[in-house]
């Protein structure tokens, strides 16, 4: 939290909005401390203030599809369920916020309360198709050998992408992919999953 607000000071900027991928405490564990310094709105999607039931002093709840403004920043906000069932992705330009959606070569684990691997699944398939394959990914945690990568690139190296069935990818989400993979992540092609007959 000191780090947030010091290094606002550094640039001389004014918090005005906080804006949350999901509830998991290591992604929430500084607002009451940032709001003790600024008086901010706090951003993120109905379905996840529901599922969190944490009382905030005015939250700003929103759905998958709705645009922000900052300044001159037009931000479109994603609904991404999966990791847990109100998962905002934040989309600036080219590039995008993804939280523990997406990470490079990996995804939000699906087996903590609230998560559904089938939710992962389709969630991922609309990313797939729907962004662009230049779009940079920005992840919550970064479990790979770097710390952003393109969206095409995860098309052609992040595992979870390779799936095109439903109950395959629950699978691997659930029962294979810690098993068989070590940080940090490398891509892994759809012709490895093959060889591994993982795909
Ligand atoms: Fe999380």
């Amino acid at each position: 939290m000191d780090d947030i607000v010091n290094r606002a000071a550094q640039l001389d900027l004014r918090i005005t909005d906080i804006l949350l991928t999901h509830s998991h405490h290591d992604h929430i564990n500084g607002i009451e401390g940032v709001l003790n310094h600024a008086s901010a709105e706090v951003h993120l999607l109905k379905p996840e203030y529901e599922f969190w039931q944490h009382e905030l002093d005015r939250p700003s709840l929103h759905h998958g599809g709705d645009e922000l403004r900052l300044g001159d920043t037009r931000i479109k906000i994603l609904h991404t369920p999966g990791h847990t069932p109100g998962s905002a992705c934040y989309q600036l330009g080219n590039e995008i916020i993804t939280g523990d959606t997406l990470f490079v070569f990996g995804c939000g684990r699906c087996d903590l309360k609230g998560g559904s691997p089938e939710d992962m699944f389709v969630t991922l398939k609309n990313m797939k198709e729907r962004l662009p394959a230049d779009m940079l990914i920005h992840p919550g945690h970064n479990y790979s050998v770097k710390p952003t990568a393109t969206l095409g690139e995860q098309v052609d190296g992040n595992p979870f992408m390779h799936y095109e069935d439903c109950d395959s990818f629950v699978h691997y989400r659930q029962h294979v992919h810690d098993k068989t993979r070590d940080e940090p992540y490398a891509a892994v092609t759809r012709q490895q999953l093959k060889i591994a007959h993982l795909l």
